[in-house]
């Protein structure tokens, strides 16, 4: 199995392949370098031509945005944790390629704009969460149409409204703390009407990396 794991920069660890045969200590101490450098500036471009199924970049302040090449992972994909990396933009529509992942986290970011409707596509994505963003417009209903779909965190946003959450499915979901009418436990009318609760419009973003190459192995 090839995976990437990035730890804080401040023990960064990242391409390692356990089917090489070289230890991951080893490869750990060699990429450190080479891997601050990459990652210090956000997700490199060419992201999606890894053949890492496990991606975990979670707790470091990578910034920018989640490029549209992620989509090229779809065959190998598994999981994805993009957690509290001060990530910023749309998510690009590209995920909806990710048909493998079962395990999608993007919270405690600065994403913003409405869910791409090619969410819907991620046919293998079994606990999504995107809680603690800046997302706006409508929870699309494809979501809670998702076959594997078990738990779909999205609070803390700014959408403000759903479409309703077909009963028939057993999802956990927790949309607190967003801004949907007649919905429990929402924000403030005062937070609802903020500059960071408008709605982006997604279709002028670029979804690019931080214009850096990663070598691959
Ligand atoms: C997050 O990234 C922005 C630049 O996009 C930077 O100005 C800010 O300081 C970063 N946040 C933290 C907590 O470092
Ligand atoms: C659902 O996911 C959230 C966020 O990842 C987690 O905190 C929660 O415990 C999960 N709930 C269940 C029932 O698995
Ligand atoms: C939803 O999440 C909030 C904040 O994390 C938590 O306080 C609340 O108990 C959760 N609600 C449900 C129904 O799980």
């Amino acid at each position: 199995m090839h995976w990437v794991q990035l730890l804080p920069l401040s023990a960064c660890s990242c391409l390692y392949d356990i089917a090489s045969g070289v230890s991951s200590e080893e490869l750990r101490v060699a990429s450190y370098d080479a891997c601050y450098q990459l990652f210090r500036f956000g997700i490199p471009e060419n992201i999606g031509n890894s053949p890492v199924s496990v991606l975990v970049l979670a707790n470091n302040n990578l910034g920018g945005c989640i490029p549209g090449s992620i989509g090229k992972m779809g065959k190998t994909l598994n999981k994805i944790i993009l957690m509290n990396d001060n990530l910023t933009g749309c998510l690009p529509p590209q995920i909806g390629m990710l048909k493998k992942v079962t395990v999608f986290d993007g919270s405690f970011n600065h994403l913003q704009g409405a869910l791409p409707s090619s969410i819907g596509n991620m046919k293998s994505v079994e606990q999504l969460d995107i809680a603690h963003n800046s997302f706006t417009g409508v929870v699309p209903a494809s979501v809670y149409q998702l076959p594997t779909l078990q738990n779909f965190t999205y609070s803390f946003n700014y959408f403000t409204s759903e479409a309703p959450s077909c009963a028939a499915i057993e999802v956990v979901s927790n949309g607190t703390q967003n801004c949907i009418p007649d919905k429990m436990n929402q924000r403030s009318a005062k937070q609802c009407s903020s500059e960071v609760a408008r709605l982006v419009d997604c279709s002028k973003f670029k979804y690019g990396g931080n214009g850096r190459e990663m070598a691959l192995h």
